[in-house]
């Protein structure tokens, strides 16, 4: 479907979000003529700069992200900015004069703070933006807690019906996870074999390098749990478990992770110290540069985890004893997010080596790709000998070009009026049902974060955790 004119309103337009990754998915879209070019994108700010100062910010940072001049040029053509405090309905009236036009799509992207979700819906209610098929973008993360989550989404339903609101994750506009989608329904060969029948386990592994990256003020207050697994992880772990939905319709689909979300096996009270790691890093070296530790990052001690793995567990007939390891860490020995699932062992071996079992790896990035891992008799005369080899399928040997950003994909969906890749409120509210738990066990039981060096793949007990069943971590690539 071709995406229609719009008014794309942005508060939070000077913040890093904006600058990283709102403005440059914009530039690509508006440069490929998927953004019809009577489109405006209005950047709300507080006061300040003028409209010539701001734009000439937003053009440095664009270029510095490499993006071409001529391009960046169009987008400014068609951005422009409007003084307004967005939790304040008496300050918007020159953003409502300035969305003049009814007929066309609206929608206003939260990229702020959410303490600010709340607020800021009434205030665009109040001051009568949210009209006709106005739709209301909010970024993760969405509260800190399943009540805070919980407040945040009933203030929203009462400004605006779930179908107009957008929650974004944007691992799902990720090119591989939608990929996930296809690898298990467009494909018989896996999906007969995905599920306890002969599955025997499932890493989910989203490792970082970066660390706290100027974010020291939200990142410390949040921690791995709560900005990487509630949200991203979850919703890989959703993709990759849920049944079959029976079209792609975005509730469809919906229904489908959120059956997951609530049939994970809650880790609460001491199961927190068996089936969960917490974990910051020490200083050290990542490809050869060393690295100061967090506490030297943050200018003081803090107790907040960088890392963190958990075994879960699905309680479905599809998964049940199937265990699904999960870990996420920032300044890692690379940069890898990837979804290791690992077959059951043949049931007798007739060979005097061992045949390891065999591994699916779906990779989600870099080098985004799917890899199979089979046995292989190794060339020659002599005994039977046996080696694993890969069969190895990227994205980019497979189709060339470059792969869109995720949030090119996600605007352009909202646009069109597409929910299927943003979280329903539900979604949201059983991930947090699943993290809070954890949260008040690790307080409970002061379960503090264990030392790694940055540059390794997390503490020594994540590495306990999952030989304690007789498994290891797969080696990321
Ligand atoms: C964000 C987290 O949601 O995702 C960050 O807040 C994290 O801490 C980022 O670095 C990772 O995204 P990506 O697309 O680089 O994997």
């Amino acid at each position: 479907t071709p995406v229609p004119v719009c008014d794309l309103v942005i508060a939070g337009a000077s913040g890093d979000l904006a600058m990283r990754k709102l403005f440059p998915a914009l530039v690509q879209r508006i440069s490929e003529g998927v953004i019809p070019e009577a489109s405006r994108i209005v950047g709300i700010v507080r006061s300040g700069e003028t409209e010539d100062g701001l734009k000439d910010g937003a053009a440095t940072r664009l270029k510095e992200q490499g993006l071409k001049s001529p391009d960046i040029d169009s987008f400014l053509q068609r951005l422009s900015y409007v003084r307004a405090d967005v939790s304040d309905s008496a300050t918007m009236g020159d953003l409502n004069a300035r969305l003049d036009d009814p007929g066309r799509v609206r929608a206003f992207y939260l990229a702020t703070p959410p303490d600010l979700f709340i607020p800021a819906a009434r205030a665009l209610k109040g001051a009568g933006l949210l009209e006709h098929d106005s739709r209301l973008i909010l970024e993760k993360p969405l509260g800190r807690n399943l009540s805070s989550a919980r407040a945040i989404n009933d203030a929203v339903a009462e400004v605006l019906p779930e179908g107009r609101t957008y929650r974004i994750d944007h691992y799902l506009g990720k090119e591989t996870v939608q990929n996930l989608l296809v690898l298990r329904f467009a494909n018989s060969l896996f999906e007969r074999s995905w599920s306890q029948r002969d599955i025997d386990h499932v890493q989910i592994t989203v490792a970082e390098t970066v660390g706290l990256e100027k974010r020291a003020d939200y990142y410390d207050r949040v921690g791995a749990l709560r900005d990487m697994v509630q949200n991203h992880v979850l919703q890989l772990l959703c993709l990759f478990a849920m049944e079959p939905p029976n079209t792609l319709d975005a509730d469809a689909v919906r229904d489908e992770k959120v059956r997951v979300l609530r049939a994970l096996r809650p880790i609460e009270g001491r199961d927190v110290l068996r089936y969960t790691v917490r974990g910051q890093y020490m200083a050290g070296s990542i490809a050869g540069r060393p690295v100061p530790g967090y506490a030297d990052e943050l200018g003081r001690d803090s107790g907040t985890e960088t890392f963190t793995a958990l075994r879960c567990e699905i309680d479905t007939w599809r998964w049940g004893g199937v265990p699904i390891y999960l870990r996420t860490g920032k300044r890692m020995g690379a940069r890898c997010s990837e979804i290791a699932v690992t077959f059951k062992s043949v049931p007798h071996s007739i060979f005097r080596d061992n045949p390891e079992p065999n591994r699916l790896v779906i990779r989600v990035q870099p080098d985004d790709g799917v890899q199979l891992q089979f046995m292989m008799k190794v060339p020659g005369s002599g005994r039977l000998k046996l080696v694993p080899r890969t069969l190895d399928l990227r994205y980019d040997t497979a189709f060339g070009g470059r792969t869109p950003d995720a949030y090119e994909r996600l605007l352009t969906d909202v646009i069109r009026g597409d929910q299927t890749l943003f979280m329903r409120r539900d979604e949201v509210e059983a991930a947090w049902g699943f993290v809070d738990p954890i949260i008040e066990g690790w307080n409970e039981f002061y379960a503090t974060p264990h030392r790694y060096a940055a540059g390794s793949f997390g503490p020594s007990q994540a590495v306990g955790m999952i030989e304690r069943d007789g498994r290891s971590w797969a080696e990321p690539e």
